[in-house]
């Protein structure tokens, strides 16, 4: 989604502003814009589309800054366009404010100012800010005591940076529901919103919380929060590299992050399976073991596929724990006064940490005494923080907006969890074992699978004009049935929907033609004769069908048009098998269709509004 990154020191600033906002590029977004000061002057730029296009503006007009703040916007309120990308004004055009999230009561806010004489300009919700900032500093504060006293008026979510003519020494920045992080340099010190964007120049990071506002000047800041608390913010080192930001040789990040995967999910096992034991360590969930053990109920919240994976996880924790599971969409769970009772644990599966829905009904939840835990892969992420406790999935960042490694990664925690739990009530520890030393074999498996991409390629070679896919599952495949369409529709904008297999005579079968592709995901399992039935279903239709298949299976090539098979494991585990092949069917139709797969259109990596 939008992104924000600010510069102060000795160096030049434009060129740091620019790196910075192409860092932030994978989150998605339609314009972008620069604001810089210099001797007691100032200058702004900004366009549609892409920074590239920026970077090229910017290059005739040799501008050289000591400070500015830089921004790419998604559109909320407002076409995408140059007038409606930030940083926005005051009226005198010396005060420029940076902003991500959405300010709830900006019309009544902007009707205020219109009173006082404020002229707007462009159709956002943001530009209220600049203009009631300017409102207090008419009235004799300093551009700290303007930020604070209008975002006390401020009902809604930000991150903001703002910079001031007239005190050309500082960037004010602060943070409610919008990702905001401080990197301290030497002699130098940023604002960005995302910890990517400024990497390469520091490693010392400070997290803003919800309410905090800072003060930063080139070799120092100051932290308060909006109400005036004074605040002490302890300082990060990050240990993630930018090398492993990079495409590392890949032609997308998607397909790096598919190709990662073996490691990704090693990482997220590592040190945690106890093998003599037959369960996991999970050390973020030391203090809450026993109350998660006790639960009465799981709720999962979360979105996409991270919703994808909580529904495996129902699978898993219904069948090993006895707990009752249920999986909410986050957006409806939010609004619905869900029902929470004492022993209600409620986990939130999120990748990025920050979307804006499953951080919601965190809140909400733990406003209602639910056991708040949370499984992110962004460390230090808002809903890591905001959670009782939790478990990253130490997947390593995900670049591209179609979601893979992190998907994987939060099954292999999901089953972790899963050991954990039953292993404290009905599980023997023969059981256990077994199902520990399946998991560690899942990243050799992974490794097997993806050595499949040319046959895969050459699948997507014969599909990629298709309009539409069906993809049907049975139980733990059942997900993976609607992960499959999910990376399909995302980044090749065919429609695809995805079934319990056993389903689709209820409806579904209607489509069925020469022209709609099923894609079955059926490996021998418990209900492979039933898929079997389905997958002849189709084909008496003349549909053409593509199978995930047992490697050990051979009769199904009898029946189907194509198979891809795919090495054995336990029920529970094999969704993180089964899902491998349809990323890959749906990164190369994409590729083949000429689409951007790492920036599909009107999506962004981190939906931090509603
Ligand atoms: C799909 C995808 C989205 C996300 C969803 C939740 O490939 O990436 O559906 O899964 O927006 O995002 P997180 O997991 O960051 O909460």
């Amino acid at each position: 989604m939008c992104g924000i990154v600010g510069y102060i020191g000795d160096k030049n600033c434009v060129p740091i502003l620019i790196n910075g906002l192409k860092r932030l590029e994978y989150r998605g977004y339609d314009s972008a814009g620069i604001a810089v000061i210099f001797d007691h002057n100032s200058q702004i730029v900004k366009n549609k589309g892409k920074v590239s296009l920026l970077e090229d503006k910017l290059e005739s007009l040799h501008l050289f800054s000591n400070l500015g703040i830089g921004h790419t916007r998604w559109a909320t309120h407002g076409i995408p366009n140059e007038l409606n990308a930030h940083p926005h004004f005051n009226s005198e055009k010396n005060l420029y404010v940076i902003h991500n999230g959405i300010i709830e009561n900006y019309q009544t806010l902007k009707k205020g100012l219109q009173k006082l004489g404020y002229e707007f300009i462009t159709q956002t919700d943001s530009e209220v800010l600049p203009h009631l900032i300017d409102s207090f500093l008419k009235k004799g504060n300093s551009l700290f005591k303007s930020v604070q006293l209008s975002l006390n008026e401020v009902e809604g979510t930000y991150g903001i940076a703002v910079v001031y003519e007239k005190e050309p020494d500082k960037i004010i920045a602060a943070r409610k529901g919008s990702p905001l992080v401080l990197g301290i340099g030497e002699n130098e010190n940023f604002v960005a919103s995302d910890v990517s964007a400024i990497l390469s120049h520091t490693k010392q990071i400070v997290y803003l919380e919800d309410g905090d506002i800072i003060q930063v000047f080139k070799d120092h800041f100051s932290a308060k929060t909006i109400l005036d608390k004074d605040i002490e913010k302890e300082i990060h080192e990050i240990t993630m590299t930018l090398d492993e930001i990079d495409k590392g040789g890949y032609s997308h990040f998607m397909l790096k992050e598919i190709m990662e995967q073996p490691e990704s999910v090693r990482n997220s096992m590592r040190g945690r399976i106890l093998f003599d034991e037959g369960t996991s360590k999970l050390g973020g969930l030391e203090n809450v073991a026993e109350a998660l053990a006790a639960s009465n109920r799981i709720i999962i919240s979360a979105c996409g596929t991270s919703w994808h994976a909580g529904l495996v996880g129902k699978y898993m924790l219904e069948q090993f724990t006895r707990i009752p599971t249920e999986v909410e969409y986050a957006s409806e769970f939010r609004y619905r006064n869900p029902i929470i009772n004492k022993g209600d644990t409620i986990f939130f599966i999120s990748q990025s940490g920050e979307t804006a829905d499953t951080l919601a009904s965190l809140k909400e939840s733990k406003m209602r005494g639910a056991l708040a835990l949370g499984i992110c892969n962004v460390v230090g992420s808002s809903i890591a923080r905001e959670s009782n406790a939790g478990v990253y999935t130490h997947a390593g960042p995900e670049i591209g907006v179609a979601s893979t490694k992190a998907f994987t990664s939060q099954l292999v925690v999901l089953s972790l969890i899963t050991l954990l739990i039953a292993r404290k009530k009905y599980m023997s520890i023969v059981d256990g074992k077994s199902i520990a030393e399946e998991l560690s074999k899942i990243p050799d498996k992974i490794a097997e699978i993806l050595k499949l991409n040319d046959q895969i390629e050459e699948i997507a070679e014969v599909f990629k004009e298709a309009k539409n896919f069906l993809y049907l599952g049975r139980g733990y495949n059942f997900p993976v049935a609607l992960e499959g369409a999910l990376k399909l529709k995302e980044i090749s904008y065919i429609h695809a929907e995805g079934y319990p297999a056993a389903e689709m005579k209820h409806g579904p079968i209607a489509l069925i033609d020469e022209n709609m592709p099923a894609v079955f995901i059926a490996p021998k399992d418990s209900t492979y004769d039933k898929i079997i039935s389905n997958i002849q279903e189709v084909k008496a239709r003349r549909g053409k069908i593509i199978a995930v298949a047992s490697q050990c299976d051979n009769e199904i090539d009898k029946i189907v048009d194509y198979t891809i098979k795919i090495p054995d494991t336990i029920r529970i585990l094999m969704p993180l098998l089964t899902v491998i092949p349809l990323q890959l069917l749906a990164y190369h139709i994409a590729v083949k269709k000429g689409l951007n797969v790492d920036q599909p259109r009107n999506l962004a990596k981190s939906v931090t509004v509603e």
